[in-house]
C-alpha cells in the first residue's frame, strides 16, 4: 500500500494548455531555425537505440564545466534540475529544509515524499529576503538543507550579494542556490561554490525544456557522493546527444535570452502605465503582477485562449498575484491586449 501521508498529497497540476498562448511555465518561446533544425536531427542519426546511454557523460560533464570556469568532476547531471533537488534531499543528512516564502514548490513538495521536514521564512513585503531571520529559523529548526532561489520563483527578484553570503557564512548545512533563471538575471553566485555551498542550473528556460536536462556545481568530492545516488543511465542518449549539440551553438540561445530580457522590459513598461495592476521587478523570464481579482483576471484571460499562472490560491504575500511568462513579441502583444479588455 502507498505511505498514507503520500495518498494525502495532490499530483503535480499542469493545465491543458492545447490551442492556447502559452505563457505559464517559463518555457523559452522560440522554435528552432529550419536549419538548426535540421542539423540537430542528422545528430540524433548517430544514436544506438538499442544501447544504454553513457553513463558517465564526461563529454557533456566537460562542455558544461568549461562554461562555468570549473572541472568535469564539479558537475552532476540530473533528469532535470527537478531531479537533482529529489537527489540533494535524499542524500543530505536527515533534518530540516529551510525555504524562503513563497519560492518554487517543488523543494517543499519533494521534502514531504522523503520524509523531511519544512520550515519557512516569509520573505518582506517587497519580496527581499532577510537574513538575519533566516538565519535564526535554520539555528532554531537546526536545520540541514536550505534552498535559495536566485533569482526566485515566483517572486522574480534576485536576493542581494550580501544576503547571501551572510546565509552562507552563517548556517552549517548545505546551502543549494538554485539559478533555474541565470540565463536572465544580472547576477550569479557560482563563485561561492564550496563543500557546503551548491549550485544548481537548468537548461529547461534556455529553450530545451522537452529534454529534461539540469545540473548542479560543487565541490568535486560532494559530488562524487551525490553521484552515488544518481540512477544510473539517468540522462537518455538522445538528450546526451541533443544537449552536446545545442551548446556547441550556444550563441542560438544566447541571443535568444537576450531578445526575452528586452521583451521583459517592453512588457513591464506596459503594464507599469495599467491602472490597478502593480508590477514586481523581474531578473526572470516571467513577470509577477498583482491585481484587484486575480481568479476572474485569469479566467477572462483564459476565455481569450491565453494561459498564465494564477499564484492566489498560495495566499499570502501572493494574494491577488498572476504570474506571466514572457513569451514571443506578437504573443506579449496579445496578452496585453487581452488583460487591457479584462481589466475594464
Ligand atoms: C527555481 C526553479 N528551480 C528548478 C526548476 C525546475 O526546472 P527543471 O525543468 O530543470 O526541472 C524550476 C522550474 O520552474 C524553477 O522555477
Amino acid at each position: 500500500m502507498i505511505r498514507k501521508d503520500i495518498r494525502a498529497l495532490s499530483a503535480y497540476h499542469v493545465p491543458d494548455s492545447s490551442g492556447m498562448i502559452k505563457l505559464d511555465a517559463m518555457e523559452n518561446p522560440f522554435v528552432l531555425s529550419g536549419g538548426l533544425q535540421e542539423a540537430w536531427l542528422d545528430t540524433l542519426k548517430q544514436v544506438e537505440i538499442n544501447r544504454y546511454p553513457d553513463a558517465d557523460m564526461y563529454d557533456l560533464r566537460e562542455m558544461i564545466a568549461q562554461r562555468e570556469g570549473l572541472d568535469a568532476n564539479q558537475v552532476l547531471l540530473g533528469n532535470g534540475s527537478d531531479e537533482i533537488i529529489q537527489m540533494l534531499l535524499l542524500g543530505n543528512e536527515p533534518g530540516t529544509c529551510v525555504t524562503p516564502a513563497p519560492t518554487f514548490v517543488m523543494y517543499n513538495l519533494m521534502s514531504q515524499w522523503v520524509k523531511r521536514s519544512v520550515a519557512t521564512v516569509p520573505l518582506n513585503k517587497d519580496f527581499s529576503l532577510d537574513a538575519n531571520t533566516f538565519l535564526q529559523v535554520c539555528a532554531r529548526e537546526k536545520a540541514v538543507i536550505a534552498f535559495l532561489a536566485c533569482p526566485n520563483n515566483p517572486t522574480g527578484n534576485l536576493w542581494s550579494r550580501e544576503t547571501v553570503e551572510k546565509i552562507i557564512r552563517e548556517f552549517r548545512g548545505l546551502v543549494v542556490i538554485d539559478e533555474a533563471y541565470a540565463p536572465f538575471s544580472e547576477g550569479t553566485y557560482t563563485d561561492l561554490i564550496a563543500p557546503s555551498v551548491m549550485v544548481l542550473r537548468t537548461f529547461s528556460k534556455m529553450g530545451w525544456a522537452g529534454l529534461r536536462l539540469g545540473y548542479v556545481l560543487g565541490d568535486a568530492g560532494v559530488i562524487a557522493d551525490l553521484n552515488k545516488i544518481r540512477m544510473p543511465y539517468n540522462i537518455n542518449s538522445l538528450t546526451q546527444i541533443s544537449a552536446r549539440f545545442f551548446l556547441q551553438h550556444n550563441d542560438v540561445f544566447a541571443k535568444q535570452a537576450r531578445d526575452i530580457c528586452h521583451e521583459r522590459s517592453r512588457m513591464m513598461a506596459s503594464l507599469m502605465a495599467m491602472d490597478d495592476v502593480e508590477v514586481f521587478p523581474s531578473q526572470a523570464n516571467f513577470i509577477l503582477l498583482r491585481v484587484k481579482d486575480a481568479d476572474a483576471i485569469f479566467v477572462g484571460l483564459k476565455e481569450k485562449n491565453i494561459l498564465i499562472k494564477n499564484m492566489h490560491a498560495q495566499g499570502g504575500l501572493l494574494s491577488e498575484c498572476l504570474r506571466v511568462t514572457i513569451g514571443l513579441p506578437d504573443e506579449n502583444n496579445a496578452f496585453l491586449t487581452a488583460l487591457r479588455e479584462v481589466l475594464l
